[in-house]
């Protein structure tokens, strides 16, 4: 049974037992500003869940397309991807827990045929503080399923992931009771952080043993919610039977809900006996074609496939669902996935036309499930290859930049140039890279800046820069990389002293003129929002004595009657010489007043927030340590008008103003 038939089978399973069977939301909700994208099948439930009657009836079962995007950068391993689809079956107000896990019992033992020998299973283990009860019920059916199959079920208490890698598991243990961070599910995790108002209530969470050795590098012994990659999780049953009404309190539901999601790759997974998701069939396609494109296997470039192969099945059903590549939201993370893979496609030696040839393999993998799939396959194709000709313009001028730093005219590769590998490819960056740097003679103390630089500014990523210099025979110090990271790491401080709360807004000092300006980059920022809306978010800032300068999402120039129409707004502001105060705040109590603050900043417990205006007149509330002018008036002081000298473009989608009070 492959990945698309256990889909089926489990659809039909459920239709069966008098469940409706609904198609998939899209990635992006239209009715949910809470979150960027379905991240669980309960997600577009949750009206339904919380008493609306659902038009369907009270039993529901869909392959729900989910992604979460705050992985994006873990992907690699054998079971982790941005995109995947769960299974979900609901019972709103109808059958509850014993049902649910007969059902579920039933399906995996009987239809998709597991090995039910290494399925292991978790409760939860109760919290008095809230009042709720140790989850024997659930476990007592899941013991006489196992004991009917022949299998014993011994119980063990482990309270928390650290107690487990402490205490491991004994003898004929198969149900694993653990606290309220594995075994309680809200949208936002365990009892203390689920959002008020929401629903929520223990569960129980099935795991499969794949019965490779434990890894002690993750903790002394193995239990089920251990990450070394013996088990994997395949599922969850959610007995959704409260509400959280305050801190620390919870009401039980009237009508108690069953929310069941697996993961439709990981049982496959399971079901090859194989823990690497990217075997299954609705992934090995993809890597095959990776594979043919490249020259390359897999097992020697697993990561870089895998990570590729996820990154554009997300990016595929994101256009499927009507999103862009953009600068915003959504479109943010599209344009992330899609010249993520195209870089590691570049790793791969693949550098032209990737995206029209791989899509079509994944819109086929889909295509007779799901219709949507085929109906805008060619609309889909043409949004990604526009965005890979973008991003390919991008690195094109991230060369030309290249070579304005390293001031060389495009030359012929060097006699080091032809250490190439037989079939083309590039040899690995850090060999290259050595093996140039023998006979370095120059450049040796600013070529990470310039690499950084390019990075930093251009988005033109280092490789590729080793790579050029590679093939202008440029030779590179032995110490590039050592460089390169210590201006990482300056930049890296920089942002680590933002988040204690110690950010000077990009000031270069606190003298008056730099408080001036700090004052009025506020000022530029709530008048650019104002033109071009709430997603427009600082990028950066620098403060110099003699100007401001700061970078923002956008996409392209601002017209000239732009950059009047945010000059007279920032002038009439000064003009008006509205007192500047600031208060501290809890974050979150700051976040939900409005405050805005840089574009991916982490913030303390508390943070200063500064406000120009006051009553219902505030022209900026930010989040910010300061310092600033007291009035904004100051900055009009002899006679001296706020005026932007410079507009340019910082790096892809980043847009760089300069402005001077003069
Ligand atoms: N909503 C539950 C989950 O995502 C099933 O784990």
């Amino acid at each position: 049974m492959n990945a698309q038939e256990i889909r089926n089978a489990y659809l039909k399973f459920f239709e069966e037992r008098g469940h409706h069977a609904i198609k998939r939301a899209p990635l992006v909700l239209k009715d949910d500003p809470t979150t960027l994208f379905t991240g669980s099948g309960m997600q577009p439930m949750i009206p339904f869940l919380l008493g609306q009657p659902h038009p369907d009836g009270q039993r529901i079962v869909d392959s729900q397309t989910c992604l979460r995007a705050q992985d994006i950068d873990d992907i690699g391993d054998n079971r982790h991807t941005t995109f995947f689809e769960m299974l979900g079956n609901w019972s709103m107000g109808d059958y509850f827990k014993e049902q649910q896990i007969e059902w579920m019992f039933e399906f995996l033992s009987q239809v998709v045929g597991l090995d039910m020998s290494r399925l292991y299973v978790t409760c939860y283990i109760g919290d008095e503080r809230y009042g709720i009860p140790k989850d024997t019920e659930a476990s007592s059916v899941w013991k006489r399923l196992f004991e009917q199959h022949g299998l014993s079920a011994g119980e063990a208490e482990i309270g928390s992931e650290s107690d487990g890698y402490k205490r491991g598991i004994h003898d004929d243990e198969r149900i694993f009771y653990y606290d309220g961070s594995k075994n309680w599910w809200s949208r936002n995790g365990s009892p203390e952080t689920t959002p008020i108002g929401d629903p929520c209530g223990p569960d129980s969470e099935m795991f499969y043993d794949f019965g490779t050795p434990h890894n002690p590098a993750f903790g002394e012994f193995c239990h089920p919610n251990c990450d070394c990659g013996r088990f994997m999780e395949i599922g969850n049953n959610v007995f959704m039977a409260y509400r959280k009404v305050a801190d620390g309190k919870f009401e039980e539901l009237e009508q108690k809900n069953i929310d069941h999601g697996s993961g439709l790759e990981r049982i496959a997974a399971a079901k090859l006996g194989d823990p690497d998701v990217f075997k299954i069939s609705l992934m090995w396609p993809i890597i095959e074609k990776l594979e043919s494109l490249s020259g390359k296997k897999y097992d020697s470039h697993t990561e870089s496939m895998r990570v590729i192969a996820d990154h554009l099945r997300a990016a595929t059903f994101l256009a499927v669902d009507g999103c862009v590549p953009s600068n915003k939201e959504q479109g943010y993370v599209m344009r992330r996935l899609l010249r993520r893979a195209i870089r590691f496609a570049f790793d791969l030696g693949i550098e032209q036309n990737f995206l029209e040839q791989v899509v079509p393999v994944i819109a086929d993998l889909y295509r007779n499930d799901f219709p949507e799939v085929a109906e805008n396959r060619d609309n889909v194709i043409a949004v990604l290859v526009k965005e890979e000709k973008a991003f390919r313009q991008t690195l094109r001028n991230g060369l030309k930049e290249f070579r304005k730093l390293f001031a060389t005219a495009p030359q012929e590769p060097s006699e080091t140039a032809s250490l190439r590998v037989s079939n083309g490819a590039p040899a690995p960056v850090e060999t290259r890279a050595a093996d140039v740097s023998e006979n370095s003679v120059s450049h040796s103390q600013n070529v990470g800046a310039k690499l950084f630089t390019l990075y930093d500014t251009y988005g033109f990523p280092v490789e590729l820069s080793t790579e050029e210099a590679f093939r202008q025979g440029i030779e590179l110090p032995a110490n590039w990389r050592e460089q390169f990271d210590t201006k990482m790491e300056e930049q890296r401080n920089r942002s680590r002293t933002a988040t204690k709360g110690e950010f000077k807004g990009g000031l270069g000092g606190d003298s008056l003129i730099h408080k001036k300006y700090h004052t009025a980059t506020h000022l530029l920022q709530s008048a650019l929002r104002q033109l071009y809306g709430p997603e427009l978010r600082q990028h950066g800032s620098n403060i110099t004595e003699e100007r401001l300068r700061f970078d923002f999402n956008h996409d392209g120039k601002l017209p000239e009657e732009d950059l009047r129409k945010i000059e007279d707004l920032v002038n009439a502001w000064i003009a008006e010489d509205l007192p500047v105060t600031f208060k501290e705040y809890p974050t979150q109590e700051a976040l939900d007043m409005g405050a805005i603050g840089p574009f991916g900043e982490r913030y303390n417990e508390t943070v200063k927030v500064y406000q120009m205006g006051e009553g219902d007149h505030i022209a900026s509330l930010e989040i910010c340590g300061g310092p600033h002018v007291d009035h904004t008036g100051q900055l009009g002081e002899d006679g001296k008008k706020f005026k932007i000298v410079k507009q340019e473009a910082s790096s892809a989608g980043i847009r760089r103003i300069k402005a001077v009070l003069a």
